[in-house]
């Protein structure tokens, strides 16, 4: 990629507001001045990530990384500074030159990433081809009058570009006549190969829903049989490819995404027709995995960006089951989502409701739903003979388990009290079995073995007085021209540490080119990552307005003659130290001479 200049990622990083890129990833929640959420570095419970509006700038005093909109990219992403300009760019639908993008070296990285994109145009060309058929031609009617029978409108057809893979097969004279490589379209998943080597369409009188990754690019297909009396499986999935893999995705978040974060819950579906029909109706937040329980890569995207899920499966037996797998999930995971719970009645699955019954029926349900306890209580009700009293007290037994779980001690009494009255069971009784469970400690959260960057969360920093003062200095001289001016004219003037004479350096830069301070500005010229995060902790540093002369110079005043003193007595201290080792006396004698002279001089300074 050729080198972007200054000035036009200064000009992308003005056009964008770090919200609305980072609330794409993570929810982020209004206090005071700046907008928290949980850290999307680490796993944490509790938020100490921050989002300034004001600064444009993102600050974790948990893990300590900061930075302007491209750093938290390049974090979240795991990309170069040009690759995260780019990805911003283009998430904000800025035009930027396309010079300043176009590929250059041939890395292995850009290389997989060409294949990739090659990949993904193959699908969005099949997609068009088949809804085509679908919708224009003779060939696809029997499956545009499945679709209208299913109750499917011809705006969803073309919201979801749903299509059809007729009986005669097509998509590969189709490529063939374009010329595509082989190669690629045998790792597109779109063809089978047979045992002569030749590739023939994968999907056969099919209809074709397009499978989207968050991005909304179509990264594979599902393809339903018009009918499903015949024994070939209902659904046909891509294979697993280079750009597919079913376990990472979420079927309609990219469609959903917006949605669920400006106000509603995410519903967890388990087919797409369930999802499809939903959002038809006006449901627009409805996700699904792709007919698999529920991956922690998958649990982990519903968290970065929702704290509230409601649950949707089918209302039968199978469905059920799915229903506690995934209450299982969510809690292994210790995910802090709020679950809830929909039962479908009389065994149907949501796409048949809401057809039946109306949108209004079905958000009633999502209105009614139940807590996870409620729903986990009356599953397990269903696995016992509840006439039979070794039932019961086993019911009694496992039910006091998952009351156990239960953060509120109030909900806990709560069905404790249910408990007691129903199998008609002394209420202490039940409390003294109760009480050891809640002591146990619960079992160690599964690890994450996905590839996200999880990082142990670093301790808080302690600083020294040098480091502290270091720091308030910094961030007056950043905001404060003239102190600016004033302390650079100090005659030998230099910070005590490296990174923060570093900054300093840098700031000269800044300064010749810009008038006004803004930090997530200055941050486009640090390419250093400790330096970026320092130079977010400084600037979060809550100071008051107008600093005094007498603030100024007291700063001076350590890093200029206590810091150097207080250098000194480190390194006699750590000779004096060798000395003892080694058993020189004479040294010894000469270094508490010079210790002590230095130790006087610290204190006179201190009273400066
Ligand atoms: P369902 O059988 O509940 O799908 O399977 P559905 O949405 O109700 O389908 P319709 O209404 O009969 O058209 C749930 C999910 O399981 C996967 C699909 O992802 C489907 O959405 N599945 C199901 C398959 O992958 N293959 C199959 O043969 C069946
Ligand atoms: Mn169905």
């Amino acid at each position: 990629m050729a080198k972007i200049p200054e000035d036009v990622i200064e000009e992308i990083r003005s056009q964008v507001n770090i919200v609305d890129v980072v609330s794409q990833f993570v929810q982020l929640k209004q206090s005071g001045k700046n907008l928290f959420g949980l850290c999307p570095f680490h796993e944490e419970r509790t938020p100490s990530f921050s989002v300034s509006e004001d600064k444009q700038i993102f600050h974790c005093f948990s893990c300590g990384r900061g930075g302007n909109v491209f750093k938290f990219i390049m974090e979240l992403q795991n990309v170069s500074f040009p690759e995260a300009v780019k990805k911003v760019a283009e998430m904000e639908n800025i035009s930027v030159d396309d010079k300043y993008f176009r590929e250059s070296g041939h890395s292995q990285t850009s290389a997989e990433n060409t294949q990739q994109k090659e990949l993904i145009d193959l699908h969005e060309q099949s997609v068009k081809l088949y809804n085509h058929i679908l919708t224009n031609t003779k060939m696809g009617q029997p499956a545009l009058d499945y679709l209208h029978k299913r109750g499917v409108t011809d705006d969803t057809i073309a919201i979801y570009q749903l299509g059809y893979a007729p009986a005669q097969r097509l998509l590969k004279p189709f490529f063939d006549e374009r010329k595509v490589d082989f190669q690629l379209l045998r790792k597109s998943g779109l063809f089978s190969e047979d045992q002569d080597g030749h590739l023939r369409d994968r999907f056969v009188d099919r209809v074709m829903y397009p499978i989207r990754n968050g991005s909304g690019q179509t990264i594979a297909f599902s393809g339903r049989l018009l009918s499903t009396d015949s024994d070939m499986p209902k659904y046909l999935n891509s294979p697993e490819t280079e750009i597919f893999n079913k376990r990472k995705v979420l079927f309609n978040l990219d469609l959903a995404r917006p949605n669920i974060r400006s106000k509603d819950p995410a519903i967890l579906f388990e087919g797409f027709m369930d999802v499809i029909t939903a959002y038809q109706a006006g449901i627009k937040s409805g996700i699904a995995s792709m007919g698999t329980s529920l991956t922690e890569q998958q649990i982990y995207d519903i968290k970065r960006i929702t704290h509230e899920v409601v649950i949707s499966y089918d209302g039968d037996t199978p469905g059920q089951k799915a229903i506690k797998r995934a209450i299982d999930s969510f809690n292994e995971q210790k995910s802090n989502l709020e679950m809830k719970i929909i039962t479908v009645p009389d065994g149907m699955d949501p796409d048949e409701f809401i057809r039946k019954k109306g949108a209004d029926n079905f958000k009633q349900l999502i209105d009614h739903a139940q807590a996870p306890i409620e729903f986990e209580l009356s599953y397990l009700k269903k696995q016992y003979n509840l006439d039979s009293e070794v039932d019961q007290s086993n019911y009694i037994a496992e039910a006091l388990k998952l009351i156990s779980h239960v953060d509120s001690s109030i909900s806990r009494d709560l069905y404790l009290n249910r408990l007691a009255d129903e199998f008609s069971v002394d209420k202490q009784l039940l409390q003294q079995q109760l009480a050891p469970l809640i002591a146990q400690p619960a079992p160690a959260p599964a690890r994450q073995q996905y590839k996200q960057p999880v990082q142990v969360a670093k301790q808080p920093k302690h600083f020294s007085l040098v480091e502290k003062a270091e720091m308030q200095l910094m961030n007056r001289m950043l905001h404060y021209h003239d102190i600016w001016l004033k302390v650079s004219n100090v005659s030998g003037f230099a910070f005590v540490d490296d990174q923060y004479q570093m900054l300093y350096l840098l700031a000269e830069g800044y300064f010749t080119k810009f008038d006004d301070y803004n930090v997530a500005t200055f941050s486009n010229l640090i390419s250093e990552d400790s330096l970026q995060s320092l130079l977010v902790d400084i600037d979060m540093l809550e100071l008051p307005d107008n600093p005094t002369d007498a603030e100024i110079n007291s700063y001076l005043n350590i890093l200029m003659h206590r810091a150097p003193v207080e250098e000194k007595l480190k390194k006699k201290r750590a000779e004096l130290k060798q000395a003892v080792k080694i058993g020189d006396v004479d040294k010894q004698r000469e270094l508490t001479i010079e210790i002590v002279k230095l130790e006087q001089q610290k204190r006179m300074k201190q009273q400066v």
